[in-house]
């Protein structure tokens, strides 16, 4: 079987991994991939948003699967494009990623099915918010609605700033076109955790559950990233309160999508607040989360080319995924001035070493190899997701963290506290592993 898997971060480094560790008889392609990839998968120098190139590849080649990793060849129609070549993709159409592409598709799509989010208006433009914010009491998050690669979020804590933030959106326009309109927003509190499930239209099977980090700085300070680190299980989310959501967020997404016309087949991702009041939707994703892929592919035990490609047709074929017991962490390491522009071209050191280690997987994300010396240097924000299991939260970090440290570079960011609070709060015991009542996550037929 040939699988094709678009795009060239941490979370592709790991489904390629997977593949060539777990599916049998696969062979791997990845566009554009990247130098560290090429060990599990074909390299294809093809770009994610030259979708028309990527379905030219995938016809010629005879590709029996596609698997798109990041969101922006979604929002483009990359699936449409491939089911209409009559090629086995497995992602949402371009309508059905609107739940990530635009916010304000999906706070409307909310609102309309009773799925419990966060309080919120739209604004078209700087009077409009002026208007708006009459009505909200602070601090409100601001949040451009179109894709800002994790960017288009702003926290304000009054008026003045929700004000200045409007201009960066409106005068600015610093999100560009993403930002013509701007979702208003209750505030919120409480842990954060991800919820992913893979989808076939009408059914969900729940992958264990995950959580990341996304402040570049210990303390969750700092500016939001993509992502610094992630592990699974969560460790804070209570086998019930992972029913309540399935049962009042994900399985009403996947029933609300299809009755509007629009199925959805893909990772479905919901990113969640567990508020005292119950969890409430803070975003979708269309697509897997990175850095959670990495520990969530770590523990995956499924086949994925045949789960996948089955899926992609219509029907899983499955009940359930299995998740090995073990926990796993990661750690992101990044560059110099990530989030901001990063300094690349920096030699790494210590790669090999940091492999060696047990349990420990590295996926590479900004790296490529140096044209003289052919070792492997910084070339982009998040450079590598140092990875490891272990029996308990506490071993997996342990691992993960002492590979992390063998690896330098000059102004190599990494946070220290994943998992702390967690561990803390002696949280760990259950496996983060869902298992859903036989009614439940089966959809109708
Ligand atoms: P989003 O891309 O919508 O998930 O937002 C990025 C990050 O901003 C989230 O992961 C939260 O940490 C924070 N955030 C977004 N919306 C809210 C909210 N309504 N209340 C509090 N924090 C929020
Ligand atoms: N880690 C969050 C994301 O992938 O959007």
């Amino acid at each position: 079987m040939k699988v094709l898997v678009i795009g060239n971060g941490g979370r592709e480094h790991a489904l390629c991994w997977h593949l060539a560790e777990h599916s049998s008889a696969v062979e791997v392609f990845c566009a554009p991939g990247s130098d560290a990839i090429a060990e599990h998968a074909q390299p294809v120098p093809i770009k994610v948003d030259d979708v028309q190139s990527l379905a030219d590849f995938a016809t010629d080649l005879h590709i029996d699967l596609t698997i798109v990793g990041p969101e922006l060849p979604l929002s483009l129609g990359i699936v449409d494009e491939f089911r209409s070549r009559e090629l086995t993709i497995f992602g949402p159409s371009r309508d059905a990623a609107q739940l990530e592409s635009s916010k304000v598709f999906a706070k409307e799509f909310m609102l309309r099915h009773d799925i419990p989010t966060a309080g919120f208006d739209v604004a078209h433009d700087i009077n409009d918010l002026e208007n708006i914010l009459e009505r909200f009491s602070f601090p409100v998050a601001l949040k451009a609605d179109g894709l800002a690669a994790g960017k288009g979020v702003i926290l304000c804590a009054d008026r003045a700033d929700a004000l200045e933030a409007g201009k960066t959106f409106f005068e600015e326009r610093r999100f560009g076109t993403s930002g013509d309109r701007v979702v208003v927003e209750e505030f919120l509190q409480g842990e954060e955790v991800s919820f992913i499930a893979l989808c076939d239209g009408k059914r969900l099977l729940p992958m264990a559950t995950s959580k990341d980090y996304k402040r570049i700085r210990d303390d969750d300070q700092g500016p939001n990233t993509g992502g610094m680190g992630a592990h699974s299980p969560s460790g804070i989310v209570e086998p019930d309160a992972a029913r309540e959501v399935f049962e009042r967020v994900l399985m009403p997404t996947v029933e609300g999508m299809k009755a509007e016309g629009c199925p959805f087949v893909g990772f479905l991702y919901a990113g969640l607040m567990m508020t005292a009041a119950g969890p409430k939707v803070l975003e979708f994703n269309t697509r897997l989360g990175d850095p959670e892929a990495q520990p969530l592919l770590m523990r995956l035990e499924n086949d994925l080319a045949s789960l996948l490609s089955a899926g992609a047709k219509g029907d899983f074929g499955v009940d359930r995924l299995t998740f090995r017991r073990e926990v796993a962490a990661c750690v992101v390491l990044a560059a110099e001035g990530y989030p901001g522009s990063a300094t690349t071209g920096v030699p790494i050191e210590g790669l090999d070493e940091a492999r060696s280690g047990d349990g420990v997987e590295i996926f590479h994300a900004g790296t490529r190899r140096n044209a003289e010396s052919s070792e492997f240097e910084v070339a982009g924000g998040r450079v590598l997701s140092v990875c490891a299991t272990g029996a308990s939260l506490r071993d997996a970090l342990r691992s993960a963290y002492q590979a992390a440290d063998r690896i330098r570079w000059p102004g190599r960011q990494m946070r220290t506290d994943i998992g702390r609070r967690v561990i803390e709060q002696d949280h760990e015991a259950h496996s983060g592993v869902i298992n859903l009542p036989r009614d439940l996550g089966q959809g109708t037929p």
